[in-house]
């Protein structure tokens, strides 16, 4: 399949790519910060019933955090270390929800410390600790979610807990003298069924009703990430999510709507991303190998860590794109053998691509820098530049 840019961003935006990338050694990011505006602005246009907490996971840029606090957004972060980045970006703790339902006693009494009330949870020994170290804080407990099988980078399992543990959680919130505040879900990352947030809003629904008749009137719901950023596996538009997930959620809580937030990270920053990177090498295995191996100087380890099991199917442009074409394996440069990006499924690659010729990643915008190592086999971790405003 060959790949065109024209499919995924406009003339002037790719040559702006092209013409800054020129500037740096790779392998490195590139992130048009008025590819995020707009993709925050879309996302404001089309949910205009939601507001919008950025997961700082998918880029942790502080360009990135800055510009989205100033478009009013606020942030869900994972981790103290996130929080503290969002903090010494100028946010007010009054923006920030800690997420992560994994967390020290320590780093809730921190985010306390520092004027986080909102905190996630799906868990009794979460609870408790919360209650001890943020007390009266708003909590909202994850659920799990069917979702998996139509999600690129499923997040079920390890998350959330069964609805009716959700229902004892905020319960036992209240005994705790917390505020028990909503209920959240993540469907998946790069969810392409726009059905499982159906599922997820009926669920929530019993969840309400259930604590209507113990007198504890929820008022948020959160619904997670999920929304799609623009890979090889086509999706619906960001408009059909919009429209059906709006429509379940009249189906379900009609005039009674409760407060909705949303956090969404792939989907404001995975577009805005231009992953560059190198061939180091082209090599066959045998004299009479048919398949060819391109070794690149960007790899799982070094920001293409969603390719993990080929998950993550990123759009992938060439030098040299307009000669023939034959299939390739794509591996990065580390000595480890896992470092392989894409081996079933086969990118079509110039028969003449060779050393130093450029590939590019598009879309790759998101859990790329982020989830570089940072210094594993002595790669330094991915740099990250930035164009637009
Ligand atoms: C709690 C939570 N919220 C939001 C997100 C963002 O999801 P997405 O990038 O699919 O929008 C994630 C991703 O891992 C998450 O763990």
């Amino acid at each position: 399949m060959k790949i065109s840019p024209g499919e995924y961003y406009s003339k002037n935006e790719w040559n702006l790519f092209k013409q800054e990338a020129a500037k740096y050694n790779t392998p490195f990011l590139l992130v048009n910060l008025d590819i995020v505006r707009r993709s925050y602005q879309e996302l404001e246009e089309h949910f205009p019933f939601s507001d919008n907490y950025y997961a700082v996971k998918a880029n942790p840029a502080p360009e990135i955090i800055q510009l989205l606090d100033s478009l009013g957004c606020c942030f869900d972060v994972a981790s103290i270390y996130e929080m503290e980045r969002v903090l010494s970006c100028g946010v007010v703790p009054e923006k920030i929800s800690f997420g992560n339902t994994i967390k020290k006693l320590s780093d809730i009494q921190l985010a306390y410390k520092k004027g986080v009330r909102l905190f996630a949870t799906d868990s009794e020994d979460d609870l408790r600790s919360i209650a001890a170290a943020a007390p009266g804080s708003r909590i909202y407990v994850r659920i799990l979610t069917e979702g998996a099988a139509s999600a690129d980078w499923p997040l079920s399992r390890k998350f959330g807990c069964h609805p009716d543990m959700a229902t004892d959680l905020l319960l036992l919130a209240r005994e705790l003298k917390l505020n028990p505040y909503g209920v959240s879900f993540h469907v998946g990352s790069q969810q392409r069924d726009v059905g499982t947030w159906d599922t997820a809003i009926s669920i929530t629904k019993y969840i309400f009703d259930n604590m209507s008749e113990q007198n504890i009137r929820l008022e948020m719901i959160n619904l997670g990430g999920g929304l799609p950023a623009n890979y090889i596996s086509k999706t619906n538009p960001l408009e059909v999510y919009a429209s059906e997930i709006k429509r379940y959620l009249e189906e379900d809580f009609g005039a009674d709507m409760p407060r909705i937030i949303m956090e969404p990270g792939r989907a404001l920053v995975g577009n805005a991303g231009v992953l560059v990177s190198e061939v180091v090498m082209v090599a066959r295995k045998s004299r009479v190998a048919v398949d060819r191996w391109v070794f690149l100087d960007a790899g799982k380890f070094n920001g293409l860590a969603e390719t993990w099991e080929e998950c993550i199917k990123y759009p992938l442009v060439c030098e040299k794109a307009d000669f023939a074409c034959e299939d390739g394996i794509l591996a990065g440069p580390t000595c480890d053998s896992q470092d392989v990006m894409y081996e079933d499924y086969r990118y079509r690659i110039p028969v003449n691509l060779c050393p130093g010729d450029r590939v590019y990643w598009l879309t790759a915008g998101a859990y790329t820098a982020s989830y570089a190592s940072v210094d594993f086999n002595g790669f330094p971790p991915l740099k990250t530049y930035f164009i637009g405003k």
